[in-house]
């Protein structure tokens, strides 16, 4: 029986996707240990969205360059669709290079690297399968991800990601159904959709169904408490999605709605596809719900081009909005993107100084939004305990993080649903008592 070990970067589909390497890995008869010096195999799972993420897994094959003998090492994910066959030139001790669109061949591939081929690749993107399989390894019993479609159509300026998922497939309605189904079956009430674009999922099967269709049928499945979904493209973003949550509450109220900059100008050197008014109309849609849907977005400062009047559009843009969190990010080239060819590239301190910008920026209307809480009783999925402060780790069905006591009582509620009063907010989080 041979042991590996295996280490994730990235976002959740890479997350999800190695739950599904892992189930795949465990049937085949490997091992799965806990530290990469236990292992045989040691695959990494790659992430290649900035700079920064790509550069993680070098250092880390580095650290194994002279005492890694008698290992084999297996880059997997983003860098290694993106970086193919260079990769063994850099890092001479990899066997084995495979992008997220040959998954489904890693079993032969695993032959291949048995047999003592010490260079094994699985790069074509050419493929209209999803990446599917009845054996996936799920770290949490609670919360469950679920892949709904694969890829990337869009041709964002910065985006590497439409070279390393290659072209969207979408899985059927109804292997998404029985997935959903099978989760409920094995006890889990939080389900995660999946994909680089969910708003553009369209059925393969006679049935057709759109995203908004697909979404509401998985919050009907008895035992599902919470379904949510990740990403959306505001181009892709239809009204009915917001309709399907109106009339389903185990749909949650939280949108996650990458706006990337509040400038037009910005926004079609982007190559994004709409406007800042247009996607205003989708926040008014979302302002307009029956239940308060929590708003979440994604910011790129500094790309080529973005001067003070671009960067002020944004931070006007998150005024209007009221964002309930952001990430933002410093752009970052990255290898084939159109934006690469763009001159005006800002320098790293000024990309530096807007970052700083947005974030104090954003900071102050989260603890505003978050102070409106307080006082207020929100349902909470636990998902376990700090130790270090003896409270509860709480998630609300719009996305925050709710710590709680629950004095006078020690059982372990982990995975149950409680209702809890917010009685102090900050930045990031809410602290609350269990009133159940
Ligand atoms: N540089 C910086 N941020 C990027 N993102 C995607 N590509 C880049 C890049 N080249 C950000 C976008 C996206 C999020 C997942 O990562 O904001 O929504
Ligand atoms: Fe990183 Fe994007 Fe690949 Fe996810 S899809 S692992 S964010 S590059």
């Amino acid at each position: 029986m041979k042991t590996f070990y295996i280490e994730t970067f990235g976002c959740q589909m890479n997350a999800h996707d190695s739950e599904k390497v892992v189930g795949t890995l465990l049937h085949q008869g490997y091992q799965k240990v806990e530290t990469p010096e236990e292992a045989e195999l040691v695959f990494y799972n790659t992430c290649s969205i900035r700079d920064k993420a790509e550069q993680k897994v070098f250092n880390r094959l580095n650290q194994f360059k002279k005492d890694g003998k008698g290992k084999t090492f297996a880059v997997l994910g983003c860098v290694a669709q993106q970086e193919g066959e260079k990769i063994f030139e850099k890092a001479p001790h990899v066997s084995l290079v495979c992008g997220s669109a040959s998954y489904n061949k890693l079993p032969e591939l695993l032959v291949q690297l048995e047999t003592g081929n010490r260079r094994v690749t699985g790069l074509s993107l050419d493929t209209e399968d999803t990446f599917e399989t009845p054996v996936t390894r799920r770290d949490n019993p609670h919360r469950a991800y679920l892949t709904i479609i694969e890829g990337c159509d869009k041709s964002c300026a910065y985006c590497v990601v439409p070279f390393t998922r290659g072209p969207e497939r979408s899985r059927t309605s109804a292997s998404v159904l029985s997935e959903s189904l099978e989760l409920a079956r094995a006890g889990y009430t939080d389900i995660q959709l999946l994909g680089q674009n969910v708003n553009s999922y369209r059925d393969p099967s006679p049935a057709g169904w759109d995203f908004a269709t697909l979404l509401d049928n998985v919050g009907r499945v008895p035992g599902i408490r919470r379904v949510r979904f990740t990403t959306s493209h505001p181009r892709d973003f239809r009204k009915s999605i917001i309709d399907a949550i109106d009339q389903n509450t185990a749909l949650c109220n939280h949108v996650h709605l990458p706006v990337q900059s509040g400038s037009d100008r910005i926004l079609a050197a982007m190559q994004r596809l709409y406007t800042r008014e247009e996607y205003m109309e989708r926040i008014r849609w979302m302002k307009a719900a029956r239940r308060p849907i929590a708003i979440t977005s994604d910011i790129i400062v500094g790309f080529p081009g973005e001067t003070d009047d671009d960067l002020a559009a944004t931070l006007g843009l998150l005024d209007e909005v009221e964002f309930d969190a952001i990430f933002s990010f410093k752009y970052s080239r990255r290898p084939n993107t159109p934006a690469l060819a763009l001159d005006d590239q800002i320098p790293e301190e000024e990309k530096t100084r807007r970052l700083t910008i947005v974030q104090e920026h954003q900071r102050n209307i989260q603890i505003r939004r978050n102070a409106a809480y307080l006082g207020s009783v929100e349902e909470c999925m636990v998902e376990g305990f700090n130790k270090a402060t003896s409270q509860w780790i709480g998630r609300t069905s719009q996305n925050k993080t709710l710590n709680f006591l629950r004095p006078g009582r020690d059982e372990d509620v982990t995975g149950r649903y409680l209702d809890v009063r917010v009685t102090r907010a900050g930045p990031n989080s809410l602290v609350g008592e269990a009133v159940n």
